[in-house]
């Protein structure tokens, strides 16, 4: 347990934490743990977390993150965009939508499909591994209770038989890690545009241009509202002192309204000039798939929004 806990809102001083060193991820936990797997039942959640480039720190992390960079040089984000518009025009077809606003869970998971084909994972195999993503993205951050830990670990165990592991257990894990990164919140940014979408059609002429409405949209409603950070030194952020092993909670979606970098924040304005939103984080360790994140949602979105 962390001594203290502190919140930081100001987008400003959000950047300021996420510039600096001093403030490292902490650890993910459980709501009650689960006892920790025999050696033979690897790879498990556990061992995901372990090897994971979002919970690591120091060289660990710079050494993952390349490979998580190197893996995502390989899918070009144009590629992505056209094969989620395809695959949710087949959907749709199969009647999988409804209106703008309802549409299904095909759908909104689209991307991680489409993700994982390109990941190498064969058509026959695609829908279970979308819902070991599913599972895994559930509890990946933490805070989940131990009864839904189990399904975790068996649905890291069929990805890794999926997705192969070519004897580098690491990049197996990043490749994993891909998956489970883009499910909830790319699933959370269709959903949020969608629903924003719908509010304000009554008061547009014609719908502002899909990616305009999925950069505000991340702006105005993130999918990933915060993150946390924790003090490895006595630090201090914006004038205030922050102790060491104080746990620093970063409100993304607040500091995306900050008036002092966005002109009438509380407006969903598609287009507004402003775009240094925090979405996709900032700093040391941002998102590294935000372009890949982006054409994977335009793409589900320009098939269901455009006529
Ligand atoms: C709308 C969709 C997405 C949003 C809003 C989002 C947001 C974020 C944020 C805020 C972070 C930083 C967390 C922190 O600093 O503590 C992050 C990290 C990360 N994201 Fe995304 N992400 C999205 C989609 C994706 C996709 C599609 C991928 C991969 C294809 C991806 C891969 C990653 C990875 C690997 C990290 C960890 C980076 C590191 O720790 O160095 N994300 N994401």
């Amino acid at each position: 347990m962390h001594a203290r806990t502190t919140l930081i809102t100001g987008n400003a001083d959000v950047r300021a934490v996420l510039d600096d060193p001093r403030f490292t991820v902490p650890p993910v936990h459980d709501a009650a743990p689960a006892s920790p797997p025999p050696a033979r039942s690897r790879p498990c959640l556990a061992w995901l977390r372990s090897t994971a480039v979002r919970f690591s720190n120091g060289e660990r992390h710079l050494r993952r993150r390349s490979v998580v960079l190197d893996l995502l040089a390989g899918l070009a984000p144009l590629d992505l965009l056209t094969d989620a518009a395809e695959r949710t025009r087949a959907l749709s077809l199969h009647g999988s939508t409804g209106s703008p606003g309802s549409v299904g869970d095909a759908v909104v998971f689209a991307p991680v499909a489409v993700l994982g084909a390109r990941l190498g994972i064969a058509g026959q195999d695609l829908a279970a591994a979308v819902d070991a993503v599913r599972a895994i993205a559930g509890v990946y951050l933490g805070g989940a209770d131990s009864d839904r830990l189990p399904s975790a670990d068996a649905a890291v165990r069929l990805l890794s038989g999926l997705l192969g592991t070519d004897g580098d257990e690491e990049r197996t894990a990043q490749r994993i890690v891909l998956l489970v990164q883009c499910c909830a919140a790319t699933a959370g940014l269709i959903r949020n545009t969608l629903a924003l979408a719908d509010e304000h059609r009554p008061a547009w002429d014609r719908t502002p241009p899909v990616a305009d409405l999925v950069t505000e949209t991340l702006r105005f409603d993130p999918p990933a509202r915060r993150t946390r950070r924790v003090a490895s030194v006595d630090a201090s952020v914006a004038g205030e002192t922050i102790p060491a092993g104080t746990e620093v909670v970063l409100d993304l979606a607040a500091a995306n309204r900050d008036p002092a970098v966005f002109a009438d924040p509380d407006r969903f304005l598609p287009g507004r000039p402003d775009t240094r939103h925090l979405a996709f984080g900032h700093g040391l360790r941002p998102c590294p798939g935000s372009d890949h994140a982006t054409a994977l949602a335009c793409g589900v979105l320009d098939s269901i929004l455009t006529p």
